[in-house]
């Protein structure tokens, strides 16, 4: 089928790009082309999708019948979405679990049991609530919502896991939290990304609490993999919550994936019922973590954009935290 994906040249959207393409769709990508093409085999409509007018003009008579949509960050990007597609055979789109206005900490529960954001603020959690509201209207239910949750694999531009690999990899005392044993859970792209075609071929709706499941892993567990995936001799330094938030680390930024324990227990506990039961899958966190370390062997590592930063722990605050 014809087979639109709204973004495709990053990370999910590239694999979804691929899925479809195994899939034997035909596929199209529309994208302002600021950051690169999708993979070969799919054709590359350009235009920026805050503009009402730039979509109908790329598509140019050729009419989707499936859409996956992975770049949506605003309310014009729904509205004009709407306006030309409302009438494909199955829209799914990505969201974020940031849609639910008690998350994070969470915990969260079945989809339909959890408020979303209804707020006017320009702020992402917000934004994807709305667009989520403004193409269910439009497409009814032949819309699925996918509430991502964290999303690695080959082909991150966010170097969390990455930033972890590469310092796991450096080897030497490494700092980690003392709460290594708090929960953790992630999705594969390539899983998502298989999962958001096959939903779309389905013309499957609803809103589904798209990650793996609760209690799959924990940080430590997941540090542990970044060790043996990298054959690095890096020994754990742990330090307690209190003397890294004293110390002025970040969570989320300066140590990628920790949060202080008390929101850790319940960010990480979301019920992925429905995802199981449409079959989103889960693979092991270990190949998703060795096929993440493989591709950044062959890709370099991303560059800090200007206000972007990558995250990590800077060094001085490193030596600090290991000199006690
Ligand atoms: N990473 C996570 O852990 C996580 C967690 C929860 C949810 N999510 C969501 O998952 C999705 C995945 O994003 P991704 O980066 O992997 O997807 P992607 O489709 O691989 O990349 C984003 C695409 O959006 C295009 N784009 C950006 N602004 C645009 C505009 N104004 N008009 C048209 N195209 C535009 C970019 O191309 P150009 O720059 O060339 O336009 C790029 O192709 C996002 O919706 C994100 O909010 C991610």
């Amino acid at each position: 089928m014809r087979l639109l994906v709204l973004g495709g040249t990053h990370f999910l959207g590239r694999h979804v790009v691929t899925s479809a393409l195994e899939r034997g769709h035909d596929v199209a990508t529309f994208t302002r082309g600021v950051s690169g093409e999708p993979p070969e085999g799919a054709r590359a409509l350009h235009g920026d999708r805050d503009d009402p007018d730039a979509l109908p003009a790329a598509l140019d008579g050729w009419a989707p019948e499936l859409v996956v949509d992975t770049s949506c960050q605003s309310r014009p990007a729904a509205t004009n979405a709407a306006a030309v597609l409302a009438d494909v055979a199955g829209y799914a789109f990505v969201s974020s679990l940031n849609a639910y206005r008690t998350w994070p900490p969470g915990p969260i529960g079945p989809e339909d049991d959890e408020p979303t954001w209804e707020t006017d603020e320009d702020e992402y959690g917000q934004n994807k609530a709305a667009a989520e509201r403004i193409l269910g209207e439009a497409l009814g239910d032949r819309f699925l919502t996918a509430r991502a949750g964290l999303i690695i694999g080959p082909h991150d531009p966010l170097y969390r896991l990455g930033w972890w690999l590469d310092r796991i990899a450096r080897g030497g005392l490494v700092v980690v939290p003392a709460h290594l044993d708090q929960p953790i859970a992630v999705v594969d792209a390539r899983d998502l990304a298989d999962w958001l075609v096959a939903m779309a071929e389905q013309g499957q709706g609803g809103a589904v609490n798209a990650t793996g499941p609760a209690g799959m892993t924990t940080l430590g567990g997941l540090l542990d993999v970044c060790r043996e995936v990298t054959d690095g001799d890096a020994e754990w330094v742990p330090i307690p919550d209190t003397e890294l938030l004293a110390a002025g680390v970040q969570e989320w930024v300066h140590l990628p994936l920790w949060l202080a324990d008390e929101t850790a227990r319940t960010a990480w506990d979301v019920d992925t019922s429905r995802a199981r039961e449409l079959g989103l899958p889960s693979r092991p966190v270990r190949d998703s973590v060795a096929d993440t370390w493989a591709w950044m062997q062959d890709s370099g590592r991303p560059e800090p954009r200007p206000g972007r930063p990558l995250p990590g722990l800077p060094p001085e605050l490193e030596d600090q935290l290991l000199a006690g």
